[in-house]
């Protein structure tokens, strides 16, 4: 099979499972197991932040970076298609008991006026606005890559407006490689990061939640009260530690073999879709030729996974289980599932 649902498909490489298996571990919830504490310093510093926060899912450290920053009544403001909205299980309302004051972008990225527009006056009628979080790159958006300008200037009204900025930074490693603003550049607008090891990494647990040492105390209770409190942890760490320092530069080969995939689909009676809007390794087209749904059960048949987003849209993921001969037998596949009647 090849899978291009998604990059969170990716198994552990035989060095990875190395790292994994001879790591050293303690109890985490007691704060004594050195590869997490490794993997959260190393990750803070990555993102030049004071401290991190290692957890089980970019779920976690999206909900519990909105418990931190907010009390219920609250409200916080997000693109209309952000993954802590749109697939998160309403974890914003019935976590943090916040409203969700969405902003609709232009392939999952906003401007500074857009927000500027969402702010409510102080007035004791309205819900006291939080909190602003971006999504880079941005999931349903195609993988796009926020430039580090336009997010200067989200935070510069947000700032103003004594608002936090949190991003989540499920898949920032990719937009770091595409852009080539360094993973600190971007986190430094931000009050709170989170960002994940399991997508295109290729780590198989985890994600991390960055900030001030200050925001982290505040998040790790969080994440105890969620359930996220791991014991011996340092086994998941140890490969989302390889993941980190081994597989960021590699996800350049991802993002070719995502366009190369785009430009062939784009060539395709049935497919509607610009290759110029690939940035990283997402791909979602339109498909006219007949139901999402049923090109994709076609697909199936022929080896190749991918998924629907809806009635006539499709999502393709590359990631470190594709190589480019995966890309050119996909392509052969859709070609050979859209002529059929
Ligand atoms: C942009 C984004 N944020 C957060 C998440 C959530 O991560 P997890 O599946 O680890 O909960 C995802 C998952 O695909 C994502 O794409």
């Amino acid at each position: 099979m090849i899978d291009l649902r998604s990059d969170t498909v990716t198994r552990p490489t035989p060095e990875m499972r190395r790292a994994m298996a001879d790591a050293e571990v303690g109890d985490d919830v007691l704060g004594d197991d050195p590869t997490v504490a490794a993997l959260e310093r190393r990750t803070a510093e990555v993102l030049g932040k004071e401290a991190a926060v290692y957890m089980p899912s970019g779920t976690m450290t999206n909900q519990v970076a909105i418990r931190v920053w907010t009390e219920p009544g609250d409200e916080i403001i997000l693109e209309a298609d952000a993954h802590s909205y749109f697939f998160e299980s309403g974890g914003p309302a019935a976590l943090s008991g916040v409203m969700c004051r969405l902003i609709a972008g232009q392939r999952g990225l906003f401007t500074a006026d857009q927000v500027r527009a969402a702010l409510r006056p102080a007035n004791e009628h309205f819900p006291r606005t939080r909190l602003v979080c971006v999504e880079n790159t941005h999931n349903r958006g195609g993988g796009t890559v926020w430039p580090v300008r336009q997010i200067a200037d989200v935070a510069a009204v947000a700032r103003q407006a004594g608002l936090k900025m949190h991003l989540d930074g499920a898949r920032l490693w990719n937009a770091a490689v595409a852009s080539g603003t360094s993973e600190a550049e971007y986190a430094g607008h931000f009050d709170s990061v989170s960002v994940c090891f399991s997508k295109g990494l290729g780590a198989p647990v985890g994600s991390a939640l960055a900030g001030s040492a200050e925001f982290v105390a505040r998040a790790r209770r969080f994440r105890k009260m969620f359930g996220g409190g791991m014991r011996q942890a340092g086994i998941v760490a140890a490969g989302a530690l390889y993941a980190l320092e081994h597989h960021r530069e590699r996800l350049a080969e991802d993002h070719a073999n995502a366009r190369r995939l785009a430009e062939g689909l784009a060539a395709m009676p049935g497919i509607q879709l610009d290759p110029a809007t690939v940035e990283t390794n997402i791909v979602v087209f339109a498909v006219t030729a007949m139901p999402a749904s049923r090109l994709v059960e076609r697909l199936q048949e022929r080896g190749v996974l991918a998924l629907p987003l809806d009635a006539a849209s499709v999502r393709a993921v590359t990631h470190l289980g594709v190589s480019s001969d995966d890309v050119d037998a996909a392509i052969e596949a859709f070609a050979a599932c859209l002529a059929r009647p």
